[in-house]
């Protein structure tokens, strides 16, 4: 496990900050500026942006909509980076003005399905500290899209769930869609989580899958099925198409012209992301989380290990780690009484929410575990499988990733309103509120801090809120009068000296404060202090944070800024704040999601 880096980043936590205010707000010392925006050039400063001209062939050619996961991987002198995001989803009601014949509405749809996948992006800067500058036209800058070929690898791979009129040995697809987090892995490769992919179909909704996937017989809410036949699974031929979605697609930044894979052995479902780590014997472990409420958390475990050091080979190996592994389920056992957990979020007698847990085996190196699932079966349909074999249903699991220093796992529970209704499970110790609006983050500590190991034991380390309103928050002991309020985690990070850093998503709507970016202290006296650093603007989320505390820098990606807008009365002006529906030099009088640095001049 690493050690402690030089951590600085001081700064007085900011006051919360009205859902109205469309401004980025960082502590006193610091700036922020965008390094790029929706619609920025990534190849030709010719592919100019303009929102009321826009099209399908000059979007595959800039920046897309909604970044989601970010990071900055930086080279070695830190003056040379890539920035690598995803783009989540598009929202072209407040993207274009509204179409006025059918081909212009087909245009829009061609032009979102090009707004979502990922990017690969260049900078430089002239010294470490300082703000980057994106490069237009650099050799590895990349756009992937919902057109762009993958591959797949694992157990479903050639599988005939997977095949299409279109990929007949169910080995290639055409796009990665709903994009929500990732991470870079210990190789140098980026996996991102493929999410609510079922918005995306409409299918005959009638089989168990379709159901429990949310895949349904209506009209989508995009459209697309009426530019491409692959997004109406009714279509003959495109039965599978749905089933090509739901993965972990992993990226290598470094080789602009290899085909993206997706992950088969790692399952299908509503991914949050994935985050790698290397357990003790070298196999490489990746922790996921099903965004669904009463979903599941989950991991996966590579049959093969890691090999060390920088050189080709060794990366060439290490990216077939994920094609071939066993896949387990969470199951969470309270130690508590079962009627000291009452949904209000009040502690049980013994002082706190914990117990142990096992990891529950659905296919152990490529050989199912659960009767009736072949491979392909269990992968493709992983929630049938972890329904069967009784796993925890949480609250929502987001961002899951292991500490870098103390091999701890952080669960990032976001909110789970359904909890106790009518027919619905009822709190439980691992999600002990009913109706839970705020969130919660769970503490797993594997046995014999091996990442691959069989059993946990775990604890809450918050349960979230604002204190001024709500009696039922829990900051790891710490006074809760002395803490930023915060709901809705989402995404998590860690600095240099293994502070935790929580971004968050929907807080407006719960405590009516904007999303924000907060950093936990997790050792000493300062354990579970909640401190905000930044917060976003108007209905925006603040995503994928990266947290530079040795040069004071820290990036988040700024998405659905003005969400609830329309395109004649826009709620945000970020980050261009231009006169509204004006474009001027480049900026543009209207949201545009963006990557922001801030940093301390
Ligand atoms: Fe796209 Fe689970 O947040
Ligand atoms: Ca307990
Ligand atoms: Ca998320
Ligand atoms: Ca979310």
């Amino acid at each position: 496990l690493g050690r402690p880096g030089k951590g600085r980043l001081p700064f007085t936590p900011i006051a919360p900050v009205g859902a109205s205010v469309d401004a980025v707000v960082v502590p006193d010392g610091y700036r922020w500026a965008p390094i790029i925006r929706w619609g920025d050039p990534l190849f030709s400063k010719r592919d100019v942006f303009d929102p009321t001209r826009q099209t399908a062939a000059l979007q595959e050619r800039q920046f897309g909509y909604n970044n989601d996961y970010l990071d900055i991987i930086e080279g070695p002198a830190g003056l040379g980076a890539l920035l690598v995001a995803n783009q989540e989803y598009t929202n072209e009601s407040i993207m274009f003005p509204p179409a006025t014949t059918p081909e212009e509405l087909d245009e829009q749809r061609r032009v979102a399905i090009a707004a979502h996948g990922m990017a690969v992006v260049q900078l430089y800067r002239t010294r470490r500290g300082k703000p980057w500058t994106y490069a237009v036209g650099a050799p590895l800058n990349r756009r992937i899209t919902g057109n762009t070929p993958f591959t797949f690898s694992g157990p479903a791979a050639g599988s005939a769930l997977l095949t299409t009129v279109e990929d007949p040995t169910g080995t290639t697809v055409r796009g990665t869609l709903g994009n929500c987090a990732g991470g870079t892995t210990p190789w140098g490769t980026v996996l991102s989580g493929e999410e609510n992919f079922n918005g995306y179909f409409r299918t005959a909704g009638t089989s168990a899958a379709d159901l429990r996937y949310g895949l349904a017989d209506r009209a989508t809410s995009r459209g697309w099925e009426s530019v491409d036949p692959r997004f109406d699974a009714r279509n003959p031929g495109y039965e599978n198409e749905p089933n090509r979605f739901g993965w972990i697609v992993e990226v290598d930044p470094l080789d602009p012209h290899s085909p993206p894979v997706k992950h088969t052995a790692l399952g299908r479902f509503k991914h949050e992301g994935a985050n790698v780590v290397i357990g003790r014997t070298g196999r490489a472990v990746a922790y996921m989380g099903d965004d669904e409420r009463f979903d599941y958390l989950y991991k996966f475990v590579s049959t093969d290990t890691y090999r060390p050091g920088k050189s080709l080979r060794a990366r060439r190996h290490n990216k077939t780690l994920l094609a071939a592994g066993s896949l387990y389920v969470a199951r969470f056992t309270g130690d508590s009484p079962v009627e000291e957990i009452t949904g209000t979020g009040a502690l049980p007698s013994d002082g706190a929410f914990d117990g142990t847990g096992q990891w529950v085996p659905l296919m152990i190196d490529g050989v199912s575990q659960v009767p009736g699932f072949s491979a392909d079966q269990l992968v493709v349909n992983v929630r049938l499988a972890a329904d069967a074999v009784g796993a925890t249903k949480m609250d929502r699991c987001e961002d899951v990733e292991p500490h870098p220093r103390s091999g701890r796992v952080y669960v990032v529970c976001t909110n789970n309103t359904d909890r106790g209704k009518v027919g619905k499970e009822g709190a439980t110790e691992p999600n002990p509120r009913s109706g839970n609006r705020d969130g919660h983050v769970i503490e797993i500590t594997e046995a014999g801090d091996d990442a691959a190991a069989t059993t946990f034991g775990w604890s809450i380390l918050l349960v979230c809120g604002d204190p001024a309103t709500n009696t039922s928050t829990y900051f790891a002991g710490f006074p809760p009068e002395k803490v930023s309020p915060i709901s809705c985690p989402d995404n998590v990070t860690f600095d240099s000296v293994g502070n935790m850093w929580l971004a968050t998503d929907g807080a407006p709507g719960v405590i009516g404060y904007c999303d924000g970016l907060f950093k936990v202290p997790l050792e000493g006296p300062e354990r579970g202090r909640v401190q905000q650093f930044l917060s976003v603007p108007a209905q925006a989320e603040t995503c994928g944070p990266v947290v530079r505390d040795e040069e004071s820098m820290v990036y988040v990606a700024v998405q659905h800024p003005g969400e609830d807008g329309t395109w004649a009365q826009q709620h945000s002006y970020f980050p261009d704040y231009v006169a509204p529906g004006t474009l001027s030099g480049g900026r543009w009088g209207g949201p545009r999601p963006s990557v922001v640095q801030v940093w301390k001049p």
